[in-house]
């Protein structure tokens, strides 16, 4: 065999070997409800996640999500972004506090911001983000939320539904593990959309995370998310 001749089979790389329980780290931003970061507390209690919430961290003082963390004894830390001098001095913080837990998988529950490069490099293929719609459409700087919806409904979509991806420098462009379709009815508004969106939200987070906990995620050549079938 020619041995100069780049190889056919695609580069993977299995981010959690999926042999110890799950460290998760949640990250928020701004004052959102945090009912992802219920349903995925819910779920590693209920056992249908094998792990734990080791930290929330929330980058909003007050948030309704450090409430939720505090109900359950989860340890919980805020870093004001305004209390640094750029995102790069905010991630610093928060990588540090993501090491002292020893988080393996960071989970985006809320979080607004752009993850810069730092946090980005050190949590390759481990950092997850749930977005209300169908990635590549509706997404992307300033599409998040409420607004996906209205986008949703202006542009005459029938169906949309949930993304969760892995969270890469770019908003909402990271390889895609689960998607799960909603229809659109015809008398929709975008809160009875988001209405019908959230717990499908709810059940998809979970669904994600556990495959990653169970070491059933591979990502091929840093664009595709291959489903490991499940062992034993
Ligand atoms: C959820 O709908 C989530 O998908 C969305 O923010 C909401 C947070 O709700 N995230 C994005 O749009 C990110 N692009 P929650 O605080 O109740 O979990």
């Amino acid at each position: 065999m020619d041995s100069s001749r780049p190889s056919e089979r695609p580069w993977t790389e299995r981010p959690f070997p999926g042999d110890r329980p799950l460290r998760i780290g949640a990250l928020l931003s701004g004052k959102g409800r945090g009912t992802n970061l219920q349903a995925l507390i819910d779920s590693c209690a209920e056992g249908r996640i094998s792990g734990e919430i080791a930290v929330v961290i929330s980058t909003t003082p007050g948030a309704p999500a450090l409430e939720r963390a505090h109900r359950h004894g989860i340890p919980s830390r805020t870093f004001p972004g305004k209390s640094y001098a750029d995102g790069e001095a905010l991630d610093d913080a928060i990588l540090a506090c993501l090491n002292d837990h020893r988080v393996d998988l960071i989970c985006l529950a809320g979080y607004m911001r752009k993850a810069g490069q730092r946090l980005c490099e050190a949590y390759r293929w481990r950092m997850m983000n749930i977005h209300p719609g169908l990635i590549p459409a509706f997404c992307g700087q300033g599409l998040y939320g409420g607004k996906v919806h209205a986008a949703v409904l202006e542009y005459g979509a029938k169906v949309s539904g949930v993304t969760v991806h892995f969270a890469t420098e770019e908003y909402d462009a990271g390889p895609i593990i689960l998607q799960k379709c909603v229809p659109v009815a015809e008398d929709d508004t975008p809160e009875t959309l988001a209405a019908r969106i959230l717990p499908v939200e709810h059940a998809a987070y979970s669904e994600a995370v556990q495959l990653f906990a169970e070491g059933r995620l591979e990502v091929l050549d840093g664009r595709r998310v291959r489903i490991l079938p499940k062992r034993g």
